[in-house]
């Protein structure tokens, strides 16, 4: 199966396999989603069941929790788990001060409430996500469906004095419906091309009453991991800046399990 993984999907498990040496025995682990976390997920999944690792995960969405759980990963609730030490999770973008795009899977709100309910956020990414300026990838936003056109009016008017290229809004839809989230929420898509201020647009936008959150990350991804094809991995830091390569161990022919997140 390896013959058959795209250069970004190698790239994506590089990444995920590098993050695995963040992860220590008694750890509480925040576990992303898309296809990259799902990668970390399976790869955990190993470790626990091969390894006898003991860690305990707290998914950020049903779909991870579902993947998880078919891997008899232990898992539990933010609830239950209060304090978080590390949260593992991809990005759609992310720029040179480690902002993020994210919830191009749909998931930015408990994505984003899980991450500032742990320790460190580390984030997982092949080469494709890293940009000089977010905005390219469309900003998701999580609306109450309340209302959700005059949130939409109003996100408009807010707009108009961001420093953006472009002002699209769509409405997420999935099968000809608008698509809901884990929450009972709608998404708007955001096509910006070009967000100036990162900061000043997430706290213009949360403002909003019908806004729930925004895809936004500002100043909380810790860490991030870009993963090569090759096996290698590009650590950037925000503390620490930029920590040079190393290689991760890429599996043979034919020992590829694909996760279907
Ligand atoms: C889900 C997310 C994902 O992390 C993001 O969309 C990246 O996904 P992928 O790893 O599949 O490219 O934010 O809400």
């Amino acid at each position: 199966m390896t013959e058959s993984l795209t250069g970004s999907d190698r790239g994506k498990y590089a990444a995920a396999k590098a993050a695995l040496e963040y992860i220590k025995p008694g750890m509480k682990v925040g576990l992303g989603t898309g296809s990259t976390a799902a990668w970390f997920v399976q790869q955990l999944g190993n470790l626990v069941n091969n390894e006898g690792l003991e860690i305990i995960g707290v998914p950020t969405s049903t779909r991870t929790r579902d993947l998880a759980a078919s891997l008899n990963i232990p898992l539990t609730t933010l609830e239950e788990a209060g304090w978080l030490d590390i949260t593992v999770d991809g990005a759609d973008e992310f720029d040179a001060n480690l902002n993020l795009i994210k919830g191009g899977g749909g998931a930015l709100l408990q994505e984003k409430i899980v991450a500032s309910a742990s320790n460190q956020m580390l984030v997982i990414s092949d080469a494709s996500k890293q940009v000089d300026v977010l905005g390219a990838f469309p900003l998701p936003i999580e609306v109450v469906k309340f209302g959700w056109r005059s949130t939409e009016s109003t996100v408009e008017e807010v707009l108009e004095g961001a420093d953006v290229a472009q002002r699209r809004i769509s409405l997420r839809e999935e099968n000809g419906a608008p698509y809901v989230t884990d929450e009972g929420h709608y998404i708007l898509d955001l096509h910006l091309n070009r967000i100036g201020d990162p900061k000043g647009l997430a706290e213009a936008l949360n403002r909003i009453p019908g806004v729930v959150e925004t895809g936004l990350f500002v100043v909380m991804a810790d860490t991030v991991l870009v993963g090569y094809d090759n096996g290698e991995v590009h650590v950037y830091d925000r503390d620490r800046g930029d920590l040079g390569r190393h290689k991760v161990h890429m599996p043979g022919k034919n020992s590829l399990y694909v996760p279907g997140a």
